[in-house]
């Protein structure tokens, strides 16, 4: 599926302003734990500069002056006070990071499943499951880790370079050029290695992302691939994506290895450069041995950010494109929307004004609706139904008819491109799409369960039901038996996707969930599989339970639904062939009348087969 979809690609190599605007505009809604983060962050960057001055007291007034002029007492308590102060804004400084990642990291998860919940079937259709889960997860971790520890660090490296070019230039000017003068030269061989480290970098993720995709495609395939015997097709495949992949992360550590020696040698340079200088000056006597010792620990401390920033860098450039592809999720828009005036009076999906609400009936009118889901592949052409409150519509035709389609529009999982719904006699689009959707209970072809235990399963159709009431809905639709009979009964676990139970239990459940939110419109897209006569029995009897006093749309398989429809709509390409109820179209003895006796005989015969 996932090749099958284009993904735009999301490789700004340039540092996106108004990107990174918008990202520290939702890190502002933490604006206190910001704050506190970036304070302790520079008190450790004071500390980084204390240490070196007090070492420089040390060696001059203690170890070389004996204490003359100053307090050894005094000294110590400094001393001990600044180790405490910088234990201190450590402490401080991991608790709040740690905050501001997880609070930051949980907020834009947040941002992300709200906006996913109002997107609508159209964006699921272009977009992979898997691309969803993976912004949601991994990448707002990492923006999230980023924001709270790397950005960080380079605030304290910019605090570092600009306090100590300061406090070098105070002290002794001529020293503190030997140690800018390497900035420049530092900063280009930096900019070239960087460069290429990025770049190694970023086809490394990319080969990453193939061996990542190629592993879970050969994971969900795996019976696929076995019954097809491909595994050695499969094996060779992965081993080229794996092989792509570790090539390029090798160039990035060969750039690496290069690029730290070379860095250390210029740091060699610069302590080579301040021990002649500062060197000759101590023996004249200008200076003193401390301030010596003191540039060239201010040398390995200024050196330090400007050796780390390529790691930034790259972290950034990292968490810009999860930025890019998280944002894109959370701006995503929402196609199927409800108008201004329809969201004042009726809330949205997240805060519906539920009081506004008005009961619907059931009549429901397709007017001239015109369908497509790609441009050139009509689906519906002009159609028209009219139901009246309260019936059964049963949808009948070939695979791709657009039996679907139909009760898709009716749900406003995709609106019409031409013509209107109307349902007791207001166009569907005047009424939130919340209304419509609480009056609405769908049973898909597929029963899709949750994980969670049966109840849980039942009640999501009604969160506020009591377990009475779950159990009430579960008898009337002839599911109680089967629950009591499982292991821990209305407690039982279903699995994920409610793989411990079989098609036909899913379906009850599924018939109890639908059934507990007393829908008044209900749709149900029977399973083709048939099932043994048993469940078939009982699931027929849940069916009619279910759609009781209810406007229907059924698309119907089974002959036994079929023959209970009020009326029966024979589909072919998106049109009404014919129309009417059993009797009527068996008298026409047209297309449903082959449809029905080719399928009724292909049963009868199942059916003695099985005796
Ligand atoms: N999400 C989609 N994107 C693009 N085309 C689609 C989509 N869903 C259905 N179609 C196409 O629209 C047409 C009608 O499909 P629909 O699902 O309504 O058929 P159906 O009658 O329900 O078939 P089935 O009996 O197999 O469920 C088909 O040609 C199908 O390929
Ligand atoms: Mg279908």
């Amino acid at each position: 599926m996932s090749s099958q979809l284009k993904e735009k690609e999301y490789t700004n190599e340039k540092l996106d302003k108004n990107l990174w605007k918008k990202l520290f505009s939702i890190l502002w809604e933490h604006k206190k734990m910001v704050i506190m983060l970036l304070f302790f962050n520079i008190l450790i960057a004071v500390n980084d500069m204390v240490f070196p001055l007090l070492n420089r007291s040390a060696i001059n007034d203690f170890a070389i002056n004996k204490g003359q002029n100053a307090s050894l007492v005094t000294f110590c308590i400094i001393y001990i006070g600044m180790i405490a102060f910088k234990s201190f804004s450590l402490y401080s400084f991991f608790k709040y990071a740690g905050h501001v990642e997880s609070d930051f990291g949980k907020n834009l998860r947040k941002k992300c499943f709200d906006h996913v919940q109002q997107l609508s079937f159209p964006y699921f259709d272009r977009t992979a499951n898997g691309w969803i889960m993976a912004r949601i997860s991994s990448d707002c971790s990492r923006i999230a880790e980023t924001l709270a520890w790397s950005f960080v660090d380079l605030a304290w490296g910019l605090f570092i370079i600009v306090g100590l070019t300061i406090i070098m230039l105070v002290i002794n000017w001529q020293m503190a050029l030997a140690v800018l003068v390497i900035v420049p030269i530092l900063f280009m061989i930096s900019l070239y290695f960087q460069k290429r480290i990025l770049r190694a970098q970023r086809a490394t993720r990319k080969a990453n992302s193939l061996v990542t995709a190629g592993f879970s495609e050969s994971i969900n395939g795996a019976k696929t691939t076995k019954t097809l015997a491909v595994e050695q097709k499969n094996y060779e495949e992965f081993m080229e994506k794996t092989h792509s992949f570790k090539m390029h992360s090798l160039k990035a550590v060969y750039l690496n290895s290069i690029f730290q020696p070379i860095v250390f040698l210029l740091a060699a340079l610069v302590i080579a450069m301040l021990m002649t200088i500062g060197g000759q000056e101590v023996l004249l006597g200008t200076i003193e041995f401390g301030t010596l010792s003191l540039f060239i620990n201010y040398a390995d401390l200024f050196f330090e950010p400007l050796k780390q920033i390529a790691r930034i860098m790259s972290e950034m450039q990292v968490a810009q494109a999860n930025a890019e592809r998280v944002l894109s999720l959370i701006e995503e828009p929402v196609e199927i929307t409800d108008r201004e005036d329809v969201i004042e009076k009726y809330g949205t999906l997240l805060n519906p004004k539920v009081e506004n609400y008005e009961k619907l009936c059931g009549d429901i009118d397709f007017n001239h609706v015109n369908f497509y889901y790609n441009e050139n592949e009509p689906v519906l052409h002009d159609f028209d139904l009219h139901v009246k409150q309260g019936s059964m519509i049963a949808l009948v035709g070939e695979t791709g008819s657009g039996k679907s389609t139909i009760v898709n529009l009716l749900c406003r999982f995709y609106e019409p491109r031409q013509g209107e719904i109307w349902i007791d006699g207001h166009n569907i689009q005047d009424r939130s799409v919340g209304w419509l959707h609480s009056n609405i209970g769908y049973v898909l072809q597929t029963p899709s369960l949750f994980s969670g235990t049966i109840k849980d399963n039942i009640r999501f159709g009604k969160p506020e039901a009591s377990d009475e009431e779950v159990i009430e809905v579960a008898k009337l639709i002839h599911a109680h038996d089967f629950i009591m009979k499982t292991e821990k009964g209305y407690d039982t676990q279903v699995g994920e996707g409610g793989d411990l139970l079989s098609t036909g239990e899913k379906q009850l459940i599924s018939f109890a969930r639908a059934l507990l939110s007393d829908p008044r419109i209900v749709i149900l897209d029977e399973a083709t599989s048939s099932i043994d006569t048993e469940s078939e029995k009982l699931i027929q009897n849940a069916i009619e339970t279910l759609l009781k006093d209810r406007t229907s749309f059924v698309v119907a398989h089974r002959l036994s639904t079929i023959v209970e429809a009020d009326q029966i709509l024979v589909l072919d390409h998106g049109k009404i062939m014919e129309q009417g109820t059993h009797q009527e179209l068996m008298a026409k003895k047209g297309m449903y009348y082959d449809l029905f006796t080719s399928q009724a005989i292909s049963e009868k015969t199942q059916q003695m087969m099985h005796a």
